[in-house]
């Protein structure tokens, strides 16, 4: 009697507990070969990115990783090779078409208009909306008044989400180079992208602001987005990757668990510079 009970709690036990989910695969390419004249920049490149999880690219200088973010974002046509988002094939497709897709870029270069103000930057950022054709504004104008006050209800929240609020009304020139990161990437959230791509968001950036930064990239991919990071600071991405993929002479060396893949003898050499 005793042990049919065990049974049926050790039953109603395993019955709760929820499996892990699947992965989600959002963006992946397979077989990509970019070539500029005699260099094969990017060189039958296959890798996957999931939702919800921090990919990090890491390898040495040349190694292609901006340019695979040219390709997975349209700037660049690939020579060869698939781009799927969310299974669909997207190369061959132009970078505007791309980014309307969810797939946003934060570059290398922050791009950012010094000078409008920090809240101007991210209401620019947010998709096209009603009150911006002419027609609709000429008839009903209460509606696109409604509409201007909800879009900036929303840049103001999402300036909170990246801690810029109070730098609302300033230009945007007047922020310091690791809070125009922050600003770029508020506006990458504006524009709706769910797949996030940060070339070295961390370079130059001041420790503070590092922490920072790194809390909102873990907050996103907590909240199911798909961040990918090229990243050079071998502590950043220990602290913020569940994934590691190194690129070695546009080809992938290497790819686990950020300890496993920073611990190999071979990537060490090559990336870090320590003898192997
Ligand atoms: N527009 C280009 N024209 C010619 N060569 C390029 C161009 N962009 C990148 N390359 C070359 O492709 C290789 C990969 O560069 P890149 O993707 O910038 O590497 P990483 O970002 O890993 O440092 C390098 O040899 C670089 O010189
Ligand atoms: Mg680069």
């Amino acid at each position: 009697m005793r042990s049919t009970r065990r049974l049926e709690e050790m039953e109603a036990t395993a019955s709760s507990v929820v499996p892990d989910a699947p992965p989600v695969v959002t963006l992946e390419c397979v077989d990509l070969v970019k070539n500029f004249g005699g260099v094969r920049a990017v060189d039958g490149v296959s890798l996957s990115f999931e939702a919800g999880k921090v990919t990090a690219l890491v390898g040495p200088n040349g190694a292609g990783k901006t340019t695979l973010f040219h390709l997975l974002t349209g700037s660049i046509k690939p020579d060869s090779g698939a781009i799927l988002y969310r299974g669909s094939p997207i190369q061959g497709l132009p970078p505007w078409t791309v980014a309307q897709m969810g797939i946003g870029r934060l570059f290398q270069d922050v791009r950012i208009f010094p000078n409008l103000t920090v809240l101007e930057n991210v209401l620019v950022a947010r998709p096209i909306q009603r009150g911006e054709r002419a027609l609709v504004s000429l008839f009903a104008p209460r509606v696109v008044v409604k509409e201007e006050a909800d879009s900036t209800d929303r840049a103001s929240e999402w300036l909170d989400r990246v801690g810029l609020s109070e730098h609302a009304d300033q230009p945007a020139q007047a922020l310091s180079y690791g809070q125009q990161k922050l600003l770029a990437i508020a506006r990458l959230l504006a524009a709706g992208s769910d797949v996030l791509l940060l070339d070295e968001p961390t370079a130059g950036v001041n420790p503070m602001l590092i922490k920072r930064l790194l809390t909102i990239i873990r907050d996103l991919s907590g909240g199911g987005r798909t961040v990918v990071l090229i990243e050079h600071n071998v502590n950043v991405v220990l602290d913020v990757a569940d994934w590691v993929y190194f690129l070695d002479e546009g080809q992938v060396a290497a790819f686990g668990l950020p300890q496993e893949v920073l611990s190999d003898p071979v990537v060490r050499g090559l990336y870090l510079g320590l003898r192997a």
